[in-house]
């Protein structure tokens, strides 16, 4: 059984999140190329290739949801939803189900990496996306590798499912149920 320490709780309340701007696009492209992101997000992109990338979510975000991560109200990561349904590209080809959520997120400064503090983040941000009642579950596909990440989104209350095929390689699949009503 996982067990709350104490203190975790004020830890969560510290984190908000604000939806990603344009604004704040040279600070996500200054963010995206650095070695703990490349290692897992892949090869540093152009902030054109950024804009491109991240500039119709802000514009319509309809399928997916961008976000600053705020801690004690300063920017300290990426973190995004999206509905599975509907991806395109390849992506969650088989979900019929409309209430699925998925994550992806990546903290900004490597000095603030394996403290908890993704923990915390994440379970904040499950929290927020479990306040909308259409929601059923929540999903995230760690690289297989990705050590860290898969014990993060274990603490935060994910269970890994098996692995699947993705556009991006083979992921970890990793779901978080809605809690049970107390
Ligand atoms: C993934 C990420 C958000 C997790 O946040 P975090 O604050 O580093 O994670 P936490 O400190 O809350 O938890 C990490 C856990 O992994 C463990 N860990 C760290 N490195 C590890 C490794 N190489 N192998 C196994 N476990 C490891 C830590 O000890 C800790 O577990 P513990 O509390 O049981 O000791 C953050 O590491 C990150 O942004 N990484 C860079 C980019 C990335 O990988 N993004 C995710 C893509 S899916």
């Amino acid at each position: 059984m996982q067990t709350t320490l104490p203190g975790a709780d004020a830890l969560i309340r510290r984190f908000s999140f604000r939806p990603l701007t344009r604004a704040d696009l040279p600070l996500l492209h200054d963010w995206v190329a650095r070695p703990h992101w490349t290692e897992w997000w892949g090869e540093a992109p152009s902030l054109a290739e950024v804009e491109a990338e991240y500039g119709p979510w802000i514009d319509d975000p309809r399928q997916v949801q961008p976000h600053i991560a705020l801690l004690d109200g300063e920017p300290f990561a990426y973190i995004q939803s999206y509905v599975a349904m509907g991806s395109g590209g390849g992506w969650w080809e088989d979900e019929t189900d409309p209430g699925v959520r998925g994550i992806d997120q990546s903290i900004a400064d490597a000095a603030q990496l394996g403290r908890g503090l993704g923990t915390a983040m994440v379970k904040a941000f499950v929290a927020k996306l479990f306040a909308d009642p259409r929601v059923t579950h929540i999903q995230t596909d760690p690289d297989p590798r990705n050590a860290r990440a898969i014990r993060c989104y274990e603490k935060a209350g994910f269970r890994a499912t098996g692995e699947v095929q993705t556009p991006d390689g083979t992921a970890l699949l990793m779901i978080c149920r809605r809690p049970a009503p107390p």
